[in-house]
C-alpha cells in the first residue's frame, strides 16, 4: 500500500528546516509542507500555554492542507505540546525529543549533557525521557538562549560563535560524554561546540533519529509513498519569505526552497 498525501513538518521558524533535510534524504519520495511560523519565533522564551496554543494552530494548519503525519520539527513545540497533540489527533505526530534520547542513552557512560531553549531546559522534557530509559544516567541540562540568534545571523564559525559557545559549555568540559543538541539550530555550531567541550564528546542531532522514526512509522502503517519516485517540497512562513529563504538556504546547505509562500494561519 501506498500513500502520496504529504507529510507537514512545523517549527517555530526556520531551524527545522535541519529536520526536513534529514526526512527528505532519508524519504526523497515523500512530499514535504514545511510551515515556519516566523511571526511568532521564537517559542523557546515563551510558556507552556502560548506554545501549546501555536503548535495547535501549526497543526490545524497542516491538516487543511490534508498531510498524512505531522513531524514537529522544534524542540520547544515537542517539549511543551506533543502528548497534547498525539491525544488529539488521529494522524501521527511525531516531535524531536524522542529520537535524540534514545541515541543519548545508546551513546553514554555516564553522563549526558542537554543543551537547549530556555523552555525546553524549563520543561524538563529531556531529563524526564532520559531518566525513564536509563534512571542511573546523570542529566545536565544548560538553556543557551544565545544560539539561536547566533544561528540566525549566520554566525556559526569564528571568533564571536566561539566566544559564545565558550561561555556556556566551558565549564562542563569533562564532565559530560555526550551532548544531545536539543534545539533545532544547534546542528549548526557543531564545530564551536565539539571544540569547547573536547574531541571525545559524542554530539547528538536528533534530526536523523528523527527521519528515522518517520520512515519507521510509514513503513508500518503501510503510509509511505512509492519507493523510487521523488516527492516534492513546498515551504511556508507566517512572515518574511525572502529573509526566510535566505537564512533557510544557508541551513539546507545546497537544497534551494524555491519559492517561499507567506501563509496566514
Ligand atoms: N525551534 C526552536 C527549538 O528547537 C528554537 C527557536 C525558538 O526558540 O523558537 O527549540
Amino acid at each position: 500500500m501506498t500513500d502520496t498525501r504529504p507529510i507537514g513538518v512545523f517549527d517555530s521558524g526556520i531551524g527545522g528546516l535541519t529536520v526536513l533535510k534529514a526526512i527528505h534524504q532519508r524519504a526523497p519520495e515523500e512530499t514535504l509542507i514545511y510551515l515556519g511560523d516566523t511571526a511568532r519565533v521564537p517559542y523557546g522564551s515563551k510558556s507552556k500555554e502560548t506554545v501549546l496554543r501555536y503548535s495547535r494552530n501549526n497543526v490545524k494548519f497542516l491538516r487543511e492542507m490534508g498531510v498524512k503525519m505531522v513531524v514537529i520539527a522544534c524542540n520547544t513545540a515537542s517539549a511543551y505540546a506533543l502528548p497534547e497533540l498525539v491525544a488529539e489527533n488521529t494522524i501521527p505526530i511525531i516531535g524531536v525529543v524522542e529520537g535524540g534520547v534514545e541515541a543519548a542513552v545508546t551513546h553514554t557512560k555516564g553522563v549526558i549533557g542537554v543543551i537547549g531553549t530556555e523552555a525546553t531546559v524549563n520543561s524538563g522534557a529531556y531529563s524526564k525521557a532520559i531518566k525513564a530509559r536509563r534512571p542511573e544516567a546523570r542529566v545536565i541540562s544548560v538553556a543557551c538562549p544565545m544560539f539561536v540568534p547566533l544561528v540566525e545571523e549566520g554566525w556559526t564559525h569564528g571568533d564571536i560563535s566561539t566566544a559564545i559557545v565558550r561561555a556556556y559549555l566551558d565549564r562542563y568540559k569533562g564532565q559530560v560524554d555526550t551532548l544531545v543538541l536539543g534545539c533545532t539550530h544547534y546542528p549548526l555550531l557543531k564545530e564551536p561546540i565539539a571544540r569547547a567541550l573536547g574531541p571525545s564528546i559524542a554530539l547528538i542531532d536528533s534530526a536523523e533519529q528523527t527521519a528515522l522514526k518517520v520512515k519507521e512509522t510509514l513503513d508500518k502503517l503501510g503510509a509511505s509513498a512509492l519507493a523510487g519516485t521523488r516527492g516534492g517540497l513546498r515551504f511556508m512562513v507566517t512572515d518574511s519569505p525572502a529573509r526566510s529563504k535566505q537564512v533557510g538556504e544557508r541551513m539546507l546547505g545546497g537544497l534551494s526552497m524555491g519559492e517561499v509562500e507567506l501563509v496566514d494561519i
